[in-house]
């Protein structure tokens, strides 16, 4: 996609289902395991007071794309995920061609529930398939067989047009040969879009406590680097060359919804624990919910919202986050757009340093984009940038 093309005004909403069958061993995402049924009634009723109070803040804007994330949104009966989105458009405008993404589980009791999310309006899916063989599923927690989730794929391809898939790699004891051939094999079956993550170790999770007892291995450094190249090469090779720094799509098959955030345009994010960033009277606001689920459900039954942080960003903020995000993606930022919010134009000394060390390009538009050298460097980059 042409960045020029790039619709200014493009505002999406999130909305996070916080919860999950079991908690996987890796993950940071505020989700949270439940033992009971979870009243997806009481649920929808506050997700459309939520909508309601969000739309009232942001009048006359036109949803260009919606994302039911998680947690596990394949949980949610496809009643539950047609109410939350006919709230959407009972509030604000939707775009005709507005893109609809829903995040699913690849197990074989979510994948019957396809058709229903289609027919309520879903018109994308995203699927946590993070590996294509059983025993590095069975070491990150995953409740499905690989097998089980290509046919999770196979079902995603029939209902819907565009579907994409999640992938984890640098996972411990994976040689470059194994990811190559593990990759090959996801591009056979992914049509248009794939998101692949390097293996974080977040703090908090049993993988952190793990990995500091020295239980678990992962690639150092110049292994990450070499699963990192071939990652960029193989996609590039086979047509979904990346557009983000995880993810890689044909040509026009990009997320529209995830460009919203790294191109700092508006979202609102609906939710326990959603964020959004929204433009209120000119000014940009920062706003985050309360993460625990009931908590949630309880403040916008008493509030007509979630919200329990609301900060107005000022013009170096939005600058530096118009950075940060626009980074990680291959269009890189107009320096000019930086210019207008931060008030001062990028450091032209640092500039020629950094295009000296190999680490970001100048376009000829006057675009700046980071380099595949710059890229396992791209804190260090945004750190020098904005400095
Ligand atoms: C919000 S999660 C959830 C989607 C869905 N619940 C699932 O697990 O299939 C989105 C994606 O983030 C990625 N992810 C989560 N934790 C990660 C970690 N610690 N390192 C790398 N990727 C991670 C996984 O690929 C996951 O599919
Ligand atoms: S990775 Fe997905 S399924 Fe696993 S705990 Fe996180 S959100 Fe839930």
């Amino acid at each position: 996609m042409n960045p020029a093309d790039a619709q200014q005004d493009a505002f999406g909403v999130y909305v996070h289902w916080p919860f999950c069958l079991s908690k996987c061993p890796y993950c940071d995402f505020n989700s949270h395991v439940r033992h009971h049924a979870v009243d997806e009634v009481r649920f929808a009723r506050a997700f459309a007071r939520e909508i309601e109070t969000t739309a009232a803040r942001t009048p006359g804007r036109t949803v260009t794309s919606i994302f039911l994330g998680g947690g596990t949104p394949s949980l949610m009966q496809p009643q539950t995920v047609g109410a939350i989105l006919d709230s959407i458009g009972k509030y604000w405008n939707v775009a005709s061609d507005v893109e609809v993404s829903l995040e699913a589980n690849p197990t074989s009791v979510e994948a019957t529930r396809f058709r229903g999310y289609r027919e309520a309006g879903v018109n994308r899916v995203s699927l946590g398939v993070q590996a294509l063989d059983d025993a590095s599923l069975k070491s990150l927690g995953r409740l499905h067989t690989a097998r089980e989730a290509l046919d999770a794929v196979a079902i995603a391809r029939s209902a819907f047009d565009r579907y994409s898939f999640d992938l984890i790699y640098a996972r411990p004891d994976q040689t470059p040969q194994m990811w190559i051939d593990e990759l090959k094999l996801a591009i056979s079956e992914a049509a248009e879009h794939l998101s692949l993550y390097q293996l974080t170790i977040e703090e908090g999770t049993p993988f952190f406590g793990l990995h500091a007892a020295g239980k678990l291995k992962t690639p150092d450094e110049g292994l990450a680097r070499t699963l990192y190249d071939v990652t960029q090469e193989v996609c590039a090779q086979q047509g979904l060359p990346f557009y983000e720094i995880s993810n890689h799509a044909r040509p026009g098959a990009e997320c529209k919804h995830n460009l919203v955030y790294w191109r700092g345009q508006e979202y609102a994010g609906i939710g326990p624990g959603a964020h959004g960033r929204l433009d209120i009277d000119g000014v940009r606001h920062a706003i985050a919910t309360e993460k625990r689920p009931e908590a949630w459900v309880m403040r916008v039954e008493d509030n007509g919202h979630g919200v329990t942080s609301d900060e107005l960003l000022n013009s170096e903020e939005r600058a530096d986050e118009y950075l940060l995000m626009g980074l990680r993606l291959a269009e890189g930022i107009d320096p000019a757009r930086y210019q207008m919010l931060s008030g001062r134009a990028l450091d032209e000394k640092r500039i020629a340093i950094l295009r000296e060390e190999g680490a970001i390009v100048v376009e000829q538009n006057g675009r700046l984009r980071v380099t595949q050298e710059g890229f396992p460097v791209l804190d260090a980059v945004v750190a020098d940038l904005a400095a």
